[in-house]
């Protein structure tokens, strides 16, 4: 890979790539015939796609224990050389006791997908507890229950983690028509280089772009053409792995996304659409650092942070999980993410006076109206439409489309 002077270097100074070379890839679906197997979910699934395309650079597998040890205490990981890159969400395997048993005293393993084809080997194995509890504290700040991915793949999870090297016998792709936007970060860093960027700016959402996303994106790309840059390129990166049963789905996110290019709210000449694999905790503050260390992977250096980052309302409280402004402080202050631009945002609502979206100004606060996604899911099922600019008319049709789907007939 040849990495353009221009583009940020990945973390650790070099992409990791753990996909098996071509050549090979008969030779190794051979020997993972042998090896004791481990059955993998959806989303474990999703974490080897993550690991094989280096965005969690340098990490070379699912996390060891003084991987997980670091990631979970310091949220960061320490290098051979003594440096640090940030890393504060653990990317681990979970294995029940009869898994283990049956793994004994191996070195390898084969993880199959759940039609038991064979998709990966993992080298060097490390059996070790899975601190449940502790994780989930740690991680989200709160054992609530109710936590969307806890429920999903902690709660019911074994009782010891897996760890060690990876080896993915060939690319992970998936079967909804998406593929095409799934750029890997090499890809993408190819496609910068491509657009001749001077400066690469990511946005990263798990919702539909309402014009107050879209405010934060032209107004970084004004403040880049202001600090000098020629060429700044936008990375709208949604994300497509995991996510909660209330947030829209991917399709008709990236539906709605092809509609805002379409209705000419950002500029295609300049933005790059792709999927970011990753699959979502909802850890706020914690986890909005994972978002934006993968994204420096990617090429990105700049990031663009607003309201409440990876956040969601508290599981069993009437209240936000996490204080709207932590994400983006945490983030300016991240250990491991100094070479990263932070640009932080203030929140956008809908300015009545301008009847458009604007950054809200406490001074006249009466003015400001504040369309959350639950107010936004309750319009677009009932067919009734949000104010004028607030999203593009494309855009909003989608939303109703995907809700309407939703009801039964
Ligand atoms: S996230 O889980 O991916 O962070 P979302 O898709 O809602 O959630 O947000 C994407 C980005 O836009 C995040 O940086 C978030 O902070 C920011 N954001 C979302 N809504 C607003 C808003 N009304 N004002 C300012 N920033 C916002």
């Amino acid at each position: 890979l040849s990495v353009r002077a221009g583009l940020i270097e990945p973390d650790g100074g070099k992409l990791v790539d753990l996909h098996v070379a071509e050549p090979e890839r008969g030779l190794k679906k051979r020997e993972a015939a042998l090896l004791p197997r481990v059955k993998l979910t959806r989303i474990d699934l999703q974490w080897v796609h993550v690991l094989s395309e280096g965005w969690a650079s340098p990490l070379t597998g699912f996390m060891r224990e003084s991987e997980f040890l670091q990631t979970l205490h310091f949220n960061s990981l320490r290098l051979g050389d003594g440096s640090f890159v940030n890393m504060s969400v653990p990317i681990v395997l979970a294995i029940d006791d009869s898994q283990k048993e049956r793994i004994a005293e191996s070195k390898r393993v084969t993880l199959v997908d759940s039609d038991d084809n064979p998709v990966a080997i993992l080298n060097n194995i490390e059996i070790y507890k899975h601190p449940k509890e502790e994780r989930i504290a740690r991680t989200w700040g709160t054992t609530a229950p109710g936590l969307p991915y806890v429920e999903e793949t902690i709660t019911k999870a074994g009782n010891w983690l897996i760890g060690g090297d990876l080896e993915v016998i060939e690319p992970i792709k998936y079967h909804d028509g998406l593929n095409r936007f799934r750029l890997s970060p090499v890809e993408l860093r190819q496609e910068f280089e491509k657009r001749n960027a001077d400066a690469v700016f990511a946005f990263q959402l798990r919702n539909p772009v309402h014009n107050g996303h879209a405010l934060l994106m032209t107004d970084t790309r004004r403040r880049l053409l202001e600090m000098g840059y020629k060429n700044p390129i936008l990375l709208l990166h949604p994300l497509g792995g995991y996510t909660k049963a209330d947030d829209v789905p991917l399709s008709w996110r990236m539906k709605q996304h092809e509609k805002v290019l379409e209705d000419g709210v950002l500029d295609p000449e300049t933005t790059v659409v792709s999927i970011f694999p990753s699959p979502m905790h909802y850890a706020g503050p914690t986890e909005v650092q994972w978002h934006a260390k993968a994204r420096i992977n990617a090429g990105a250096n700049f990031y663009i942070v607003g309201r409440d980052p990876a956040g969601m309302g508290h599981p069993i409280e009437k209240r936000d999980l996490y204080d709207a402004d932590h994400g983006k402080k945490v983030l300016s202050m991240a250990p491991g993410l100094e070479r990263l631009n932070i640009l932080p945002f203030r929140v956008a609502a809908y300015d009545k006076t301008q009847s458009k979206m604007a950054f809200f100004d406490p001074s006249r606060a009466q003015d400001f109206l504040f369309i959350s996604g639950t107010k936004m899911r309750a319009l677009a099922k009932n067919k009734e439409n949000p104010p004028d600019g607030f999203m593009c008319p494309g855009g909003w049709k989608v939303l109703v489309k995907y809700y309407d789907s939703l009801t039964p007939s």
